[in-house]
C-alpha cells in the first residue's frame, strides 16, 4: 500500500524512493533512500533538493529506520548526519526537531511514523494554501518570471512559487511564464520546464542573464521565488540569481514576491547576515553534468565562485505569500506567526 506517492517522494511504510531529479528531464530514475548515508548522498548531489523535500525525506527516512529496530543513539546520531546535510534550507532543521521532539518523548516506531507522515500531509496542504493565497496577486495577461524550482518536485504538494503560478492558471489567468534557467546546476531548465510542459503553462525558457531585458520591454508584470529560509526581519536566502533578480525589479518597478511555508521561517535567525550561506565545488561552474552529458569549458584548475545561495534584503520585497497568508511587512509576518503558533 502506498502511504506517500508525490511526484518525487514515494513511501509504502517499508521502502522510501526519491526520483532522482539530476536525470531529469531525460530520464525518470528512482533512487533507495532508505539507508540514512544514502539520503545524505542523494541530498548533498541535489538528486534530492528543494527546500520543503530535503525536510520531508529525511523525516520519512529517519521514521522507516526505526521500523528496522535501530537504537536511540544510532537514531540521533543519523538524524545529525541528515542535519549537516545541506546548510541553508531550514526545513530541514524544522522538521528534524518536531520529529526528534516526538522521538525524544516515545521512541516507539508507530509514533515516529505517525509524525513523520503528518509532516508530509501538512506540508501537502501548506502548499495549497500558499497557492490560493498567492494567486490572486495575478493578473489575467501577466508574465511572470520565476528562479529555480519550486514546483511538486521540491515538495510533497503542488510546490510554492510555482503552485502559486498554477493556481492562477487553473483559475483561468492566461498567464505567461518566464523560467530563469538557473545556473550552475539548471533547475529551471531541466525541471521548471519539465513541470509546466506536464502542466501545460506556456513558459519561455531564458539564461539568467536575459531577464533584464525582458523587464525593459516590459514583458514580466510580476516576479514569484521561493526561499530556503526566510529571518524574522524578511531578508530570504533562496537559489543565488534571486537577489540579483530583486535589484532589477527594484529598478524596473516590478512587484518581486516570495512564497513559501511556515516551515522555511526561522524564528531564531534574526536577519539574513546570519543565514548560512552553502559554497559548492568548483567544478559546477567550470562546466556541466547531468543525464545530457559531462562537460567542462573552463581551464580545469580556472579559480572560482560558487554559493548556491544568496540573501534578498526585505527592502526588495513587495510580499511574502505565506501558507497563513500574504504580508507586505515582515514584523506582521512573524507576529502572525508566532501568535498562530501561540508562541
Ligand atoms: O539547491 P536547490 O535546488 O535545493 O535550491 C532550491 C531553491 O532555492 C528553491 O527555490 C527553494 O528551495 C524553494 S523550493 C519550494
Amino acid at each position: 500500500m502506498s502511504l506517500i506517492d508525490s511526484l518525487s517522494l514515494r513511501y509504502d511504510g517499508k521502502k522510501l524512493m526519491v526520483l532522482d531529479q539530476t536525470q531529469l528531464p531525460q530520464k525518470q530514475v528512482w533512487l533507495e533512500a532508505n539507508d540514512p548515508n544514502d539520503l545524505v548522498g542523494h541530498i548533498r548531489e541535489l538528486r534530492v533538493r528543494g527546500a520543503p523535500l530535503i525536510g520531508l525525506s529525511a523525516v520519512l527516512c529517519l521514521a522507516n529506520l526505526m521500523q528496522t529496530g535501530v537504537s536511540e543513539k544510532e537514531f540521533e546520531i543519523h538524524a545529525g548526519q541528515l542535519r549537516a546535510s545541506r546548510p541553508t534550507a531550514v526545513n530541514l532543521m524544522n522538521n528534524l526537531d518536531r520529529l526528534l521532539a516526538v522521538s525524544r518523548s516515545t521512541f516507539v516506531a508507530a509514533d515516529i511514523l505517525r509524525e513523520a507522515l503528518a509532516i508530509v500531509k501538512e506540508d501537502e496542504e501548506l502548499c495549497l494554501k500558499i497557492a490560493k493565497n498567492g494567486a490572486a496577486l495575478f493578473a489575467d495577461g501577466d508574465g511572470v518570471l520565476t528562479h529555480c524550482n519550486t514546483g511538486g518536485l521540491a515538495t510533497a504538494g503542488v510546490g510554492t512559487a510555482l503552485g502559486v503560478i498554477r493556481e492562477a492558471w487553473h483559475s483561468g489567468k492566461r498567464l505567461h511564464v518566464y523560467v530563469d534557467e538557473t545556473r550552475p546546476l539548471l533547475q529551471g531548465g531541466r525541471l521548471t520546464t519539465w513541470e509546466l510542459s506536464a502542466l501545460k503553462i506556456p513558459y519561455t525558457l531564458l539564461c539568467d542573464n536575459m531577464a533584464a531585458i525582458l523587464m525593459r520591454e516590459g514583458r514580466v508584470q510580476q516576479i514569484i521565488v521561493g526561499c530556503d529560509r526566510i529571518a524574522r526581519n524578511g531578508d530570504f536566502a533562496n537559489k543565488v540569481g534571486t537577489y540579483g533578480l530583486a535589484v532589477l525589479a527594484h529598478h524596473h518597478k516590478i512587484p518581486f514576491y516570495v512564497a513559501g511555508p511556515y516551515t522555511t521561517i526561522d524564528v531564531a535567525c534574526a536577519s539574513g547576515a546570519d543565514i548560512p550561506v552553502e559554497e559548492r565545488v568548483a567544478s559546477e561552474v567550470r562546466g556541466v553534468k547531468g543525464s545530457f552529458g559531462s562537460v567542462e569549458w573552463a581551464p580545469s584548475a580556472a579559480p572560482v565562485f560558487n554559493p548556491s545561495f544568496d540573501v534578498t534584503p526585505a527592502a526588495l520585497v513587495t510580499g511574502w505569500i505565506l501558507d497563513f497568508g500574504v504580508f507586505k511587512d515582515a514584523k506582521k509576518m512573524i507576529d502572525a506567526l508566532e501568535k498562530g503558533r501561540g508562541v
